[in-house]
């Protein structure tokens, strides 16, 4: 029986994570979950699978979840310091990472600091703070096993391969809902537009990423600390039936892809199962029903995010946690209709050359980096 403690259980990741398990009876527990504030979800959640303790993020939402709660025998905590609690102090054996946003970093460390098993969906953790938390896990002898369904592709591409044989890996793209709307008509685009992503059902903040592709761009910089692979040899190519979700090209030439259904229950399965494989509630894939698969290179011209993405991974440091808050803040105003889409990747640039490029030597340094964009953003607005 494996102990599991749920960050962001409420979110998609987080449901789609708790449907594996309801699927498993007999392989996993759920210690813990943790959440923002959907406190009527989570008290659900708590009836149906029993942890020990569940966290929120702010005191108000504790003490709603209390009274809903009664005497539940539910321990309820809140905060920072709570969602940590949820993953390091419940006696989990692997945590699942799935907050999204920076607020995911803090608590990813303390389950790394504590010895946990990670099965990390939450990529900003890993373009934030990449050197910091794959050196913890390096240290501590645990292996960060990948949710994303494009890192879960190349996981199991280079399974049992040797990796100093690898030329590139390359991450496929859906193209999101842009893909073939003419760049002078990004200006026109609507949350609700954007929010209608083609293949993937997500969470808004991944979503609208997934629009701009600077979802690619934060998956690039997430492989290039997985996989110890410089951005260089992380390629991107769309395909739009996303049932490739990336490869691994070998020197050799030859390579190897990993193919599935869009159905985000099988990396997450496969992240928590690993290294076996179970039987998954996600559909078979049929490639006589998809009939065809197509690719095309990304229109780098449209989607500047990605290349704003590639440049602040190249110059290290600071910068790709300057480009993480700066779009986090982006992505907010823009579903706040507070800006339009095409001004995401302006605001982005904007906050890359507006800071200066720090050595980030802690946690701290990268929460201080993190302040400070959002701050100067919202004060300049
Ligand atoms: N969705 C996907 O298919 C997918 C695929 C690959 C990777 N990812 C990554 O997985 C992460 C989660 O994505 P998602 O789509 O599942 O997002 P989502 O649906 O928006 O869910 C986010 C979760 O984080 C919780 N949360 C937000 N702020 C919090 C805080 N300060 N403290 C504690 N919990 C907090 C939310 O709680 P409330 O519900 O209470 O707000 C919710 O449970 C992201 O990093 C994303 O990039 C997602």
């Amino acid at each position: 029986m494996k102990r599991l403690a749920i960050l962001g259980s409420t979110g998609s990741i987080g449901t789609h994570t708790l449907d594996v398990v309801a699927s498993h009876p007999d392989q996993f527990e759920v210690t813990a979950l943790a959440a923002g504030n959907n406190v009527e979800l989570l008290q659900e959640q708590v009836r149906r699978f029993r942890p020990r303790f569940v966290a929120v993020a702010g005191e108000a939402a504790a003490r709603a979840l209390a009274r809903r709660l009664g005497s539940d025998g539910v321990e309820v905590g809140w905060g920072t310091d709570g969602v940590c609690c949820a993953g390091a102090d419940t006696g989990a054996d692997m945590v699942v990472s799935a907050i999204v946003g920076g607020a995911g970093l803090v608590p990813t460390m303390a389950a790394l600091r504590a010895g946990k098993g990670l099965a990390l969906a939450n990529k900003e953790t890993l373009v934030m703070a990449g050197e910091l938390v794959t050196g913890e896990a390096r240290a501590r002898g645990i292996r960060i096993l990948p949710v994303d369904s494009e890192h879960s592709a190349i996981f199991q591409c280079l399974e049992n391969q040797h990796t100093n044989k690898v030329l590139r890996l390359v991450l496929t793209a859906s193209g999101g809902p842009f893909r073939t709307l003419p760049r002078e008509a990004f200006s026109a685009i609507t949350p609700e537009d954007a929010l209608r992503h083609p293949t993937w059902a997500m969470g808004k903040k991944i979503t609208i990423d997934s629009a701009t592709l600077v979802n690619k761009g934060l998956e690039v910089i997430e492989a290039q600390w997985l996989f110890g692979m410089p951005v260089d040899r992380v390629d991107v190519i769309v395909h739009p039936q996303s049932v490739i979700h990336s490869m691994v090209e070998y020197v050799d030439g030859s390579v190897l892809a990993q193919l599935g259904v869009p159905d985000m229950r099988l990396p997450i399965q496969y992240a928590l199962t690993y290294p076996e494989r179970r039987a998954c509630p996600a559909a078979r894939l049929s490639l006589e029903a998809v009939g065809g698969l197509t690719f095309e290179a990304v229109d780098r011209r449209k989607f500047p995010c990605l290349d704003l993405a590639y440049e602040a991974a190249r110059g290290g440091g600071s910068w790709p946690a300057v480009l993480n808050a700066a779009n986090e803040v982006a992505v907010r105003w823009f579903l706040e209709r507070r800006v339009g889409f095409d001004e995401i990747p302006t605001i982005i640039r904007k906050a890359l050359d507006a800071n200066p490029h720090l050595a980030i030597r802690s946690v701290e340094d990268v929460l201080e980096v993190d302040r400070k964009v959002r701050e100067s953003l919202e004060r300049g607005k």
